[in-house]
């Protein structure tokens, strides 16, 4: 833990991306965004402009990460940190990363202090919009939210997430979403570009408890680079709107 980006947080790093770089990296629109029937959670949210951007569009957004127990300017100086982690690692990793072209990160990264500014004036002022909390738990009644978004956590950190926890946190996901709505994760692969190797057990533990899942491959943000998004939704539901017995 005390390796961490901060002493109370785990060894994660608090990025910013914005609004557009999310709906390329769910293969989502701002249309379905501002369409949802319902609030959309996005866990982990760091210092990400989404929650901001989003309420524009009309569509509520819950942010929720374990790093908003900490006053919003040390969030956004924590983010400002990642920011420079991440531009060292496209400078010394670039075919991990984005790669506009001609390449060029520093351009990329100004759309993450874009979203770092907006992230620390939105929660500034709305703060009950920024839940602490941290996955497998979250304080959510069952089926609250339309959509929910979780990125760059689950499998982008197998160090702290491991099978056992990524199972629970993907069911702790699910249970805060409605039957009608879905949950979407990416990536599947950890920060050095390697797939998580247990996908397939992982989605077959979680059919046993009645969640489906299906991998999406959608144009990545910048470069077009494909991205894989894990969509899960309550297997019952087909079941559940026609009025028939759930087993
Ligand atoms: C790489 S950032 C991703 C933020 C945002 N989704 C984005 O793409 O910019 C990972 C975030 O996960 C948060 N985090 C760490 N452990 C967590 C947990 N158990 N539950 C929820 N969030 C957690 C960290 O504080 C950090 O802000």
């Amino acid at each position: 833990m005390s390796a961490g980006p901060h002493p109370a947080l785990p060894d994660v790093l608090v990025t910013s991306r914005p609004l557009d770089e999310y709906c390329a990296l769910f293969g989502l629109t701002r249309a379905r965004l501002a369409a949802l029937p319902g609030p959309l959670l996005d866990c982990p949210g760091g210092a990400a402009g989404l929650a901001a951007e989003a309420r524009e569009l009309g569509c509520r957004v819950v942010a929720v990460d374990p790093a908003y127990a900490l006053p919003p300017p040390v969030v956004a100086d924590l983010a400002l940190a990642a920011r420079a982690a991440m531009a060292a690692s496209m400078t010394a990793r670039p075919w991990l990363h984005p790669s506009p072209r001609p390449y060029r990160p520093e351009r990329y990264l100004r759309s993450w202090d874009r979203a770092r500014r907006l992230f620390a004036a939105n929660s500034a002022a709305h703060p009950q919009r920024y839940v602490a909390a941290a996955l497998p738990r979250l304080p959510f009644a069952d089926g609250a939210f339309a959509l929910t978004l979780s990125g760059y956590l689950i499998f982008a950190y197998p160090e702290v997430f491991g099978p056992e926890r990524q199972l629970a946190a993907l069911t702790e996901l699910v249970r805060v979403t409605s039957p009608d709505g879905e949950v979407r994760v990416q990536p599947l692969n950890d920060g050095h570009g390697r797939r998580c190797g247990h996908l397939d057990p992982l989605r077959y533990a979680l059919g046993e408890r009645r969640i489906a899942s299906e991998i999406l491959r959608c144009p990545g943000p910048v470069d077009g680079r494909t991205v894989r998004v894990l969509v899960l939704r309550d297997a019952d539901r087909r079941r559940r709107s026609a009025g028939q017995p759930v087993m």
